[in-house]
């Protein structure tokens, strides 16, 4: 048989063991193969071998000139409460104009969490099990009614969970939302390369594979038409979340705002570190740019350091919360200014040159992926803005311990007691605001503060708080 020419290719890149076995596949797989192998941009991979894998490889995170990040105090901190209700009603405008979308990453492996399935269809509600999803689908079909205008939603998954989350949505019928407002994209993927650089095969016919990084949402909006699609339905600005986090406002008018007004291209929400090794990233400025440096990147020595009044100098966490405006996203897709990859040295399941299989105890070698904070030192005007932890951030990633299914159910139970409390009601709670009974609020009754008053004021008759009510 002629030689295919992407094996060819293949060859004179250094990368022949991906078809060390192609004679002995069957034709199905052999085609699975190739067409797998045709994915993989062999120079990309080449210049990522050179810059990062390669002894003596030196891109690592560069803190050079690095400085804390200014960001816009709550009004409740010294903030300017006037540009915090001009910046609300900014967004509000732009919802009603139907300029919105939701977004969702939802195509990382959850592999710290130990739930096998999309993690999106984990279960985080107090009362009614609702799992993420459904808790996302409902705040943005509530954003949609509240406005007058009902929002695109797009979700990006992997290949591993693609067909799995469109089957969870099918399911549940969609939890409400019209179904041609919710776009499933699938984001692209990397090969793993040993530790001299070469593409690790994870079967005879299958390469070792893995999601490009919460960074590929940038790529994958543009390469599935999402961008398009906006720009003909008279969408520019997306309201980025992961698929964790269960307390975020999918759409948060006043962030929105602030975003709009500032002109800015890309956006993010900071809320003050807890600790002071907390294991969030932390907003930067560097070069006179906005940069985002994660946990594992900055030294302990300046994540410790404090400023005269005992507070921690790097403050302003990273809650992995965004607004992008479409053209940038575009822009970076494109690759004039490419996002960077990171490595992560992993243990892969492989074969070895008998094409045994092997299931390394140690890592054996690295995963590339882009992170989408990496945008922000090329967006102009970027804005920080702080948020309440408690309004907007509780994750679940962790099986026990901090950001657990506990600590999520425990802090939803304490912001709807919080509501609650806010309008009156006798909510008994713990000193950290844990009520005593389990409730829980539906989005479509409230699905922030202002919308749940407005539903709470306008009911006759109250209802009493009793465990496992459920208002809807
Ligand atoms: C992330 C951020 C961290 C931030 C924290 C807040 C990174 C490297 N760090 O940490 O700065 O403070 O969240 O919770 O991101 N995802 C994809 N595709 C992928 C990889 C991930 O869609 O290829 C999605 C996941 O489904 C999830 C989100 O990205 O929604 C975060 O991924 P994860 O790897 O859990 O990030 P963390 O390390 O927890």
């Amino acid at each position: 048989m002629a030689q295919d020419p992407l094996i060819e290719k293949f060859r004179r890149a250094g990368q022949a063991q991906v078809f060390a076995f192609v004679d002995a596949l069957p034709g199905e797989a052999r085609q699975g193969l190739i067409a797998e192998a045709a994915e993989i941009d062999l120079a990309e991979v080449d210049r990522l071998n050179r810059t990062l894998v390669a002894a003596g490889a030196t891109a690592g995170v560069n803190l050079e000139g690095l400085a804390p990040a200014p960001y816009e105090k709550r009004p409740e901190h010294g903030g300017d409460a006037g540009a915090w209700a001009r910046a609300k009603a900014a967004g509000e405008a732009a919802l009603r104009a139907g300029r919105v979308a939701a977004f969702t990453v939802a195509g990382g492996q959850g592999t710290r969490l130990g739930y096998d399935g999309p993690k999106g269809t984990f279960r985080v509600t107090p009362v009614r099990q609702k799992s993420l999803f459904q808790v996302f689908a409902e705040k943005i079909r509530a954003a949609g009614v509240r406005y007058g205008r009902p929002l695109h939603w797009f979700i990006m998954t992997s290949h591993a969970n693609h067909g799995a989350t469109e089957a969870f949505f099918d399911a549940n019928g969609f939890f409400g939302l019209d179904r041609a407002r919710v776009h499933f994209i699938r984001q692209g993927r990397m090969p793993a390369v040993d530790f001299s650089g070469k593409i690790l095969l994870e079967t005879k016919g299958s390469i070792a594979l893995s999601p490009d990084g919460h960074g590929g949402s940038l790529r994958a909006l543009e390469r599935s038409g999402a961008l398009d699609l906006m720009r003909r339905e008279g969408v520019d600005t997306l309201s980025y979340f992961q698929v964790d986090n269960p307390l975020v406002r999918c759409v948060d008018p006043a962030f929105i705002g602030w975003h709009l007004l500032r002109g800015a291209e890309m956006s993010a929400k900071m809320v003050p570190k807890a600790y002071a090794e907390e294991r969030v990233g932390h907003f930067c400025t560097q070069a006179g740019r906005t940069v985002v440096i994660e946990y594992s990147d900055l030294p302990m020595a300046m994540q410790r350091a404090t400023d005269g009044s005992g507070r921690l100098r790097y403050l302003a966490g990273s809650i992995a919360i965004h607004v992008l405006d479409r053209e940038f996203v575009r822009r970076m897709a494109r690759g004039e200014q490419a996002l960077p990859f990171h490595r992560a040295d992993k243990r892969i399941p492989t074969i070895d040159a008998a094409g045994a299989s092997v299931k390394p105890e140690k890592a054996n070698g690295v995963k590339f992926e882009m992170f989408v904070f990496d945008a922000m030192p090329f967006a102009e005007n970027p804005v920080v803005i702080e948020t309440l932890r408690a309004d907007d951030f509780s994750p679940v990633k962790n099986a026990d311990g901090v950001d657990s299914p506990k600590t999520c159910r425990d802090d939803q139970l304490r912001q709807f007691a919080r509501w609650l409390r806010a309008n009156g009601a006798m909510v008994a709670a713990d000193a950290t605001g844990l009520p005593h009974l389990a409730l829980e609020i539906a989005p479509s009754f409230g699905y922030d503060e202002d919308s749940f008053a407005e539903a709470w004021q306008q009911l006759a008759a109250k209802p009493s708080l009793t465990d496992g009510l459920y208002l809807s």
